[in-house]
């Protein structure tokens, strides 16, 4: 019997995450399908039930779910805490098990990828909306030397810092225009700015020598990017991010861990 799996969305006719997981499948030999459902706005818990009786194991959650798929949870992993936002569920005799992949992912890519140490870095993150909280903990997990959360509304920063409890590393918040006396070896991108093509008032000095600049979105040249590319930094994509949370919740589902360069080599090359 094939274990059936899919993404879950609105929209979601361009997810990539049936190619990513079937991909990952055939490498690994696991006899799974996986499809994108587009969910109505206000039928997702429905989505879910139906496909739960329909005898599929598990989904992907992506924008605007994840927090509702939170909130479906019988069992919610550490991971998912902060943010309160999953996009990953398991179904099995526990009931509905969510996870968050996202910042692991994100982890991941720096780290093994594009070879990028966190540990003892200053790391600067811009935005404090889901995807940036998503990704907050698996950071600090790494143990950077500091940690910056700049944002456009600054309290919804500081109410970031303020939640997580980490005595080891210093995490301030700030606004993008108290950036400019600080440098960052590493800073990611994690706002929404670059959907609409809209510039960050940040300055080219933020960024140190051999600096990353991360921008969690894929598929196009940001302002960010651009601006972090002339400034001299090495520059990356949200995609190996993608690929390498996909990988996390394939495992997570099937207990075997996928190769992801020939995948991320793959969607890079389409
Ligand atoms: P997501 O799930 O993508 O994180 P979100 O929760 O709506 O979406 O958060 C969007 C983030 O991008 C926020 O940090 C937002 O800043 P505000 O908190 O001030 O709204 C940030 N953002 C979006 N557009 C932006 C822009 N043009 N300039 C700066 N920041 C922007």
């Amino acid at each position: 019997m094939t274990d059936q799996y899919a993404v879950i969305g609105n929209p979601i006719a361009h997810s990539k995450s049936p190619l990513i997981h079937q991909a990952f499948a055939k490498q690994t030999q696991q006899d799974i399908s996986y499809e994108r459902i587009l969910a109505p706005l206000d039928g997702f818990a429905d989505t879910v039930k139906e496909l739960i009786a329909h005898g599929y194991k598990g989904v992907n959650v992506t924008v605007p779910f994840k927090f509702e798929a939170y909130e479906m949870a019988d069992v919610r992993q550490p991971r998912t805490l902060l943010a309160q936002a999953a996009n990953t569920m398991l179904f099995d005799a526990s009931g509905i098990t969510v996870d968050n992949t996202d910042g692991a992912g994100l982890v991941r890519d720096i780290v093994n990828n594009l070879k990028h140490e966190i540990r003892g870095k200053r790391v600067l993150l811009l935005g404090a909306g889901g995807a940036s909280e998503g990704v907050l903990l698996p950071l600090l997990d790494c143990n950077p030397n500091s940690l910056m959360i700049a944002n456009r509304t600054v309290n919804k920063a500081q109410a970031m810092a303020n939640k997580v409890n980490a005595a080891s590393v210093e995490v301030k918040a700030v606004e993008f225009e108290q950036l400019g006396s600080h440098e960052f070896d590493i800073v990611i991108n994690a706002t929404s700015a670059g959907l609409t093509d809209a510039a960050l008032p940040i300055p080219d000095s933020i960024f140190a020598k051999n600096c990353l600049a991360y921008d969690m979105m894929y598929g196009r040249e940001t302002p960010f990017m651009a601006q972090a590319r002339a400034a001299g930094a090495q520059v990356a994509d949200g995609l190996g991010m993608l690929v390498e949370q996909a990988a996390e919740a394939f495992y997570l589902w099937r207990g075997v861990r996928p190769e992801t360069k020939p995948v991320i080599d793959m969607i890079r090359a389409m």
